[in-house]
């Protein structure tokens, strides 16, 4: 059977075997899907492990995104670079290829959710690697604006600079500043929360007046319940509120789509796994 992993640490939570093995199933495409824990500093020696016994794709999540970014140096899809992160590694001639899926997981389900995204006035909540990632997705999309506020103001400023150096969509316009200054008049089509705030219950301090009217609001992460930021949003009037569940399958089915060659149906697997969440 052609092998396939997810690694990471921790790892025991990782949705994506259940993920792929529901893709394999739709697609009958066969093949083997595990979890793979690493130490935190042995992430090299844990993918030449996996090579040496015939592995031939890998699904990269916390803390070794930028791991496998180095791994795959040379050998990046523009995305990978762009993002300045890779979640998704092929074996291929004898080397390993980057790609990274998180942004393109995210558009999908944002269009899943009948979201237009052509013209619209977006805020990007947080400006870690999870924010990043998804700039290039966003911004080919058609989004008119993105204005990215982070906790530490400085940081989201020098994202939306280094943005901006890029060159990429430059008719997509790019903006950094506060929490605090995250308000626009009129208010944003579309918030997005990309802060690990959530890992601790917790919204990001966001002041009210965010919504225009019909917007929407999407979190990175997702459970059971309604996440705070969710909760937050749905208060300060934002008409759709949604969470990560929909991104964590879309990444995953478009890293299915690089290995494999097919696109598998992401809605089947999405009900399944917020079945299994409840
Ligand atoms: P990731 O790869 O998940 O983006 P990261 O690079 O460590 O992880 O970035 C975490 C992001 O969540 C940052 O934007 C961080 O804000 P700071 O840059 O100010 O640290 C944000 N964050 C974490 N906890 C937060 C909280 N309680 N409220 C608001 N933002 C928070």
């Amino acid at each position: 059977l052609a092998r396939y992993a997810v690694i990471g640490n921790p790892i025991a939570h990782s949705r994506s075997p259940q993920i792929h093995a529901m893709f394999a199933e739709q697609t009958g495409k066969p093949l083997r899907y595990d979890r793979l824990l690493a130490p935190v500093d042995g992430f090299a020696e844990a993918v030449a492990a996996f090579v040496a016994e015939g592995g031939l794709g890998l699904n990269v999540t916390v803390p070794f995104k930028l791991d496998a970014y180095a791994l795959a140096a040379g050998r990046l899809s523009s995305r990978a670079r762009l993002a300045g992160a890779v979640n998704t590694l092929s074996w291929r001639d004898g080397a390993w290829h980057g790609c990274n899926t998180d942004g393109v997981g995210l558009v999908s389900d944002l269009l899943r959710l009948g979201l237009r995204l052509t013209g619209a006035s977006v805020l990007l909540v947080g400006a870690g690697g999870a924010a990043r990632g998804v700039l290039q997705p966003l911004a080919e999309a058609g989004c008119a604006r993105i204005h990215i506020v982070n906790r530490t103001a400085a940081k989201a400023e020098a994202l939306a600079a280094s943005w901006r150096d890029s060159g990429v969509s430059p008719q997509t316009a790019v903006t950094g500043g506060s929490l605090a200054d995250a308000a626009l008049a009129g208010g944003w089509n579309l918030v997005i929360n990309a802060t690990a705030s959530g890992l601790q219950d917790a919204a990001p301090d966001l002041p009210p007046g965010l919504y225009a009217p019909g917007a929407a609001a999407y979190d990175m992460m997702y459970g059971a319940q309604p996440t705070a930021f969710m909760k937050q949003a749905e208060a300060d009037g934002a008409a759709l509120t949604a969470d990560g569940l929909g991104m964590l399958v879309g990444q995953a089915a478009e890293s299915f789509y690089i290995w494999h060659g097919v696109r598998p149906d992401p809605a089947p697997v999405l009900a399944a796994l917020r079945e299994a969440l409840k």
